[in-house]
């Protein structure tokens, strides 16, 4: 177990056996549980009951239902499995349970499920290990991994779910069929994503449309990574890969969150006119963004190129689309009056998401401002000194034709 010096060990060792060959075992377990507010990691708090599983081949479920059911275990915490059914409750559990197939010898063990976590989050690991009765040295016999713990994705973008598994190949257990199970889970609902089995190539046919897996690559190196062609909003929540043995099994759980930016407009764009001391009104939509929430900011930058955040503004309610994306709107009133903006400036909406933080700007234009500027007066010179030359031109021509016409006249009479 060297090569896990860097990991943590979880507090999720949960059930073992001391000894199972000839019937099918009652395991004690702890129900260890991470308290809400996940991703606290190893200082989270964790909540512990204790918990059974009894472990029956369908035959004997049906004829001996409440048996065996101590009465200080809570009732919800007693799972009934046949071994190739059992997953998902039990944070990584070992299952044994007799078959004729095996060497008896090979499964009078203790065996123990143990999963690890990465310090930065981003490797999981659950093991199988097996000691042979009375002895402490433990050996790997089934080991699944993932390094990617957390998986981000933007909307319509290809994900991979990283999961890989590795069989002691000096274990009889090696070489005897494996299955590997993907499902997910979003606020205690579950689904079936993927079920392959390695054994007799087959899949399940309740399988989510666009997941697959590298079929080859399973069997070559244990790369029993989810391939989703396209992350949709639906597709965020918690997915566990799980790698069956023909007497064991390992899980590892991996969250996808698909996060998606806000794309924004604003309305009216561009903005009519404004006159000094109107008040003017301004929407911003931000739309077909995932998850909530988004948080809204306004700023105007006046002709200084100073930047002032504005807070005169509203939120509306979200709204969600057929696409599970979300929208929602916020209503700026801009009062002129109160803004030392001059001929006016450029009003930014900004939208920050986890997505991204996204902007867009309209430029508000006040009129009839009292103070003209630079290059209004320089017009104005230059329209005056224009007018100033046509002037004086049409007093020259004017005063010029006139004298020689009253020439004209003077030599008429003369
Ligand atoms: C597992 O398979 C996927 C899909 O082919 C690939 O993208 C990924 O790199 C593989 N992982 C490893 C560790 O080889």
């Amino acid at each position: 177990m060297t090569d896990f010096a860097t990991i943590y060990k979880l507090s999720l060792i949960t059930c073992f056996i001391q000894a199972c060959s000839s019937s099918c075992p009652v395991l004690e377990c702890w129900f260890v549980q991470e308290k809400a507010g996940r991703g606290g990691g190893l200082t989270g708090a964790t909540t512990q009951e204790k918990s059974l599983l009894l472990i029956r081949t369908d035959a004997e479920r049906q004829s001996d239902e409440s048996q065996q059911e101590p009465s200080d275990i809570n009732p919800d915490r007693v799972y009934f499995s046949g071994c190739a059914l059992f997953y998902l409750h039990l944070c990584g559990s070992v299952c044994v349970f007799k078959d004729s197939g095996l060497s008896p010898v090979y499964l009078q063990a203790e065996w123990f499920s143990s999963a690890f976590q990465g310090l930065n989050d981003q490797l999981s690991v659950s093991t199988i290990t097996r000691a042979p009765t009375g002895s402490k040295e433990h050996s790997v016999i089934l080991s699944v991994t993932s390094k990617t713990v957390l998986v981000k994705a933007r909307l319509g973008e290809p994900v991979l779910l990283d999961c890989s598994f590795w069989v002691n190949p000096s274990s009889p257990l090696s070489g005897s069929g494996f299955a590997v199970e993907w499902r997910y889970q979003f606020r205690g609902r579950g689904r079936l994503v993927l079920a392959y089995d390695g054994k007799t190539d087959r899949l399940a046919d309740a399988q989510e449309e666009g997941a697959t897996l590298d079929f080859e690559a399973v069997h070559e190196t244990g790369n029993a990574s989810l391939i989703m062609q396209e992350a949709k909003v639906r597709h965020s929540g918690t997915y566990i890969c799980t790698v069956y043995l023909p007497h064991l099994l390992a899980q590892v759980a991996l969250d996808l969150e698909i996060e998606e930016p806000p794309s924004l407009s604003i309305h009216p764009s561009p903005l009519p006119l404004a006159v000094p001391g109107q008040t003017v009104v301004i929407q911003c939509e931000a739309s077909g963004f995932a998850p909530l929430p988004v948080e809204f900011k306004w700023e105007v930058k006046g002709a200084d190129g100073k930047s002032r955040p504005l807070d005169s503004f509203s939120v509306t309610g979200h709204r969600q689309a057929w696409d599970g994306t979300f929208s929602q709107s916020s209503r700026l009133e801009l009062h002129t009056s109160k803004l030392d903006l001059g001929r006016g400036g450029e009003v930014t909406c900004v939208a920050v998401h986890a997505g991204g933080t996204r902007r867009t700007s309209v430029t508000l234009n006040v009129i009839g401002f009292s103070s003209p500027s630079i290059e209004d007066s320089m017009a104005m010179v230059g329209v005056a000194l224009v007018l100033y030359g046509l002037i004086k031109f049409v007093s020259w021509t004017f005063s010029s034709s006139g004298s020689d016409e009253a020439d004209k006249q003077e030599k008429v009479i003369l």
